[in-house]
């Protein structure tokens, strides 16, 4: 059971104290041998997400989904070496920050008609994927143009399950996670 799927981890907010021990991770990893660990529910979730976007002729490829603060802090690390200070408070979450340490994130890479992973953050696949995200309970984390509210860079592979009707709610509204969970906590 997860406690909140809502749950709003961002550059201000960090995962919630005991969140991390409620979780029941199971491997959704493509890959027999690889490890990709997802929160159940969300995991169940995916795996329908999966099945439909195959159905479409867009096989997704779990790449990342649940981290430890030690992951986190070796990516933000290895990030800070490769890419440098502003590259990586773009795109990567300071450990502690990271909504992947929640089990309810996941990065996904979509494939070409090729079979080939996409490598380009403007790829036609993903705008196929969008409109689709909410009727599973995801939402696309950090849209195109809201840095602003989100804090990080367009991310088009990085997806978030919140459940069906939030993510029904943020689609239909156009809002970030915040902006749902700003308006969901007015009186
Ligand atoms: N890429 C996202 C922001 C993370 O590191 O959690
Ligand atoms: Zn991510």
């Amino acid at each position: 059971m997860i406690p909140d799927p809502t749950v709003l981890v961002n550059p201000s907010h960090p995962v919630p104290e005991g969140f991390q021990e409620t979780l029941e991770l199971v491997n959704i990893a493509a890959d027999p041998e690889g490890s990709v660990l997802m929160e159940a529910e969300a995991a169940r979730a995916f795996g329908e997400l999966r099945l439909f976007l195959e159905r479409l002729g867009l096989p997704a490829l779990p790449l990342s989904g649940f981290r430890t603060t030690e992951r986190q802090q070796l990516i933000w690390d290895q990030t800070m070496q490769d890419k440098g200070p502003d590259y990586t408070a773009r795109y990567v979450a300071r450990p502690g920050y990271s909504e992947h340490q929640t089990g309810l994130a996941l990065d996904v890479v979509l494939c070409d008609p090729q079979g080939l992973p996409v490598d380009d953050n403007d790829a036609p696949e993903y705008d196929v994927m969008f409109p689709h995200l909410h009727k599973f309970g995801f939402i696309l984390r950090y849209p195109r143009g809201r840095e602003a509210v989100t804090g990080y860079a367009y991310e088009p592979w990085h997806i978030r399950y919140v459940g069906t009707a939030a993510a029904k709610a943020i689609h239909d509204n156009g809002w970030t996670l915040e902006e749902y969970k700003e308006k969901e906590n007015r009186p």
